[in-house]
């Protein structure tokens, strides 16, 4: 089983970054246990740490299922995308959206998440596959949700997650990160126990 985390927080020790670590945790001690029968990789890539260019919309991907552009990290990235079974995305809150240097990538990636029919309608590639989500914002609860910060990220992914045919089986929303040094260990228990899910 290949497990693939986008992080696409640039703080290491931000809420989305400890969350994700938490959900890593929890995949690692289920893929060690004695139950576990298939053997797990889990690749974490920073999507900040990520050289790429932005996609230029040539529309060659469209008619060639590849990207012609110069070979980066999208290409990369593109590729671990293909063979993953689960992707987890961990975006932090930007202008109630996910940060652009996320969007940016998933452009780039249009060929490898979704075909199209002729008269352009979306056609998923990864149907089957599973999907989590993890994102935090400086907006206090309740106000994260009425006013469609925590959940325009999820919007922004169910768009682009859905579209692909990944099935979200997990989210976490972490509203009101001022007021947080640590992660609140009931949100590092629930990243932990959907990664050990996720096994
Ligand atoms: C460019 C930028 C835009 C942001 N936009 C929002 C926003 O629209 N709503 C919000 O509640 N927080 C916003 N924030 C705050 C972050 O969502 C918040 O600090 C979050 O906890 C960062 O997560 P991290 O520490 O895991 O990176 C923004 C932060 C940055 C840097």
């Amino acid at each position: 089983m290949n497990i693939l985390v986008l992080n696409a927080s640039p703080r290491r020790r931000g809420m989305t970054s400890q969350a994700s670590e938490c959900f890593v945790e929890g995949v690692g001690s289920a893929s060690t246990d004695d139950f576990s029968s298939e053997s797990v990789h889990v690749d974490v890539l920073n999507v900040n740490d990520l050289n790429f260019s932005p996609c230029k919309a040539c529309l060659y991907c469209r008619k060639h299922g590849n990207c012609c552009q110069p070979v980066d990290d999208a290409h990369k990235v593109a590729e671990l995308v293909r063979a993953c079974d689960v992707l987890v995305v961990a975006a932090p809150v930007y202008w109630g959206n996910i940060p652009g240097v996320l969007k940016t990538l998933f452009d780039r990636l249009v060929y490898v998440l979704m075909g199209e029919t002729k008269v352009g309608i979306p056609i998923p590639k990864h149907k089957g596959k599973r999907a989590y989500v993890i994102t935090s914002c400086t907006t206090p609860f309740p106000f994260d949700v009425l006013c469609g910060q925590t959940t325009g990220v999820f919007r922004a992914l169910k768009e682009v997650l859905g579209t692909s045919g990944f099935k979200i089986c997990g989210k976490i929303a972490i509203p009101g990160t001022r007021r947080l040094q640590e992660l609140p260990e009931r949100v590092g228990k629930k990243a932990y126990n959907m990664g050990v899910r996720c096994v």
